[in-house]
């Protein structure tokens, strides 16, 4: 069933686990996630960026359409959220859409100008009944951009600042910059434990991982133990993608039909998607 991200965000942090949300750039991504949330039977949180919208042509319609559709299909509950938006037109597309949560990211923005872009935008959103995420500190890797330098000062997120900003926004989930990066190939993203945990006792919401294709199991495990609770996860899913599609096509250079190569690179996602929502009951459950 379709359910709202904030009780998918809410139960896992009341149990101390995390919750995945994966990114959808096809109907096979979509398809793959429920078929690997259900695989499982944990929820998880289908988000489609504006960088995913814009590939589409700017419409969001279809693919809006089609996850809403999938969630609706599923076994466990899964729920439907845009993904690193800076758009306010699109912000303001998302409830017609049946999305009933967003990330507005104001985080390439100095300071005040994130917090006066991010607080108008929750304003609007809780006026309209939609979760409003955002993010304090940069994770980089973005949009092609190389890695940032992660002890640059205002790279990572300072505890004190994020009480703060959550306290001046009143944005219901913070997106935090604890040493992950966006595009990672590698699993070698060492997390600042340390930080996470401080930035959990100074900051009243929930915490949000983005970049996560790029740490490593234990690692992930240890995240969500020290207070991650939204762990945000795409390249892995398109690294599994297109590495089988690459092996079928290796293996079958006269296939012409996409259902060929597309049946395996689904499941491979769903692999994916069961191997990353097992990481998310922390060391306890390891
Ligand atoms: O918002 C999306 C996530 O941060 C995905 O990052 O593609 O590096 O896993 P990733
Ligand atoms: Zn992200």
């Amino acid at each position: 069933p379709l359910v709202a991200t904030a009780e998918l965000v809410a139960a896992a942090r009341a149990a101390g686990r995390g919750v995945a949300a994966f990114n959808v750039i096809t109907l096979e991504h979509a398809e793959a996630i429920a078929a690997g949330a259900e695989a499982t039977g944990r929820p998880a949180v289908l988000q489609v960026s504006q960088n995913a919208v814009r590939f589409h042509g700017g419409r969001l319609g279809p693919l809006a359409a089609a996850m809403a559709e999938v969630a609706h299909a599923a076994d466990v509950p899964l729920a439907l959220h845009l993904d690193h938006v800076t758009s306010v037109e699109l912000l303001r597309s998302a409830p017609a859409h049946g999305f009933g949560s967003v990330m507005f990211d104001a985080s390439a923005l100095p300071y005040a100008r994130n917090v006066a872009a991010t607080a108008d935008a929750v304003r609007w959103g809780h006026e309209h009944g939609v979760w409003v995420e955002a993010e304090l500190g940069r994770v980089g890797g973005k949009d092609g951009e190389p890695p940032l330098d992660a002890h640059a000062p205002g790279v990572r997120t300072d505890p004190e600042e994020a009480a703060g900003y959550a306290a001046a926004t009143g944005v219901d989930a913070l997106a935090v910059a604890v040493g992950s990066s966006h595009a990672m190939t590698e699993r070698t993203a060492a997390l600042d434990h340390g930080l996470i945990r401080r930035l959990r006792r100074a900051v009243p919401v929930p915490l949000v991982l983005h970049g996560s294709s790029g740490v490593p199991d234990a690692e992930l495990r240890r995240a969500v133990t020290a207070g991650m609770v939204k762990i945000n996860i795409g390249t892995a899913l398109n690294t599994a993608f297109t590495g089988a599609v690459r092996a079928h096509l290796a293996g079958h250079p006269g296939v012409v039909d996409p259902r060929r190569y597309l049946a395996p690179a689904r499941d491979a996602m769903a692999r994916t998607v069961a191997h990353f929502i097992g990481l998310l009951d922390g060391e306890a459950a390891a």
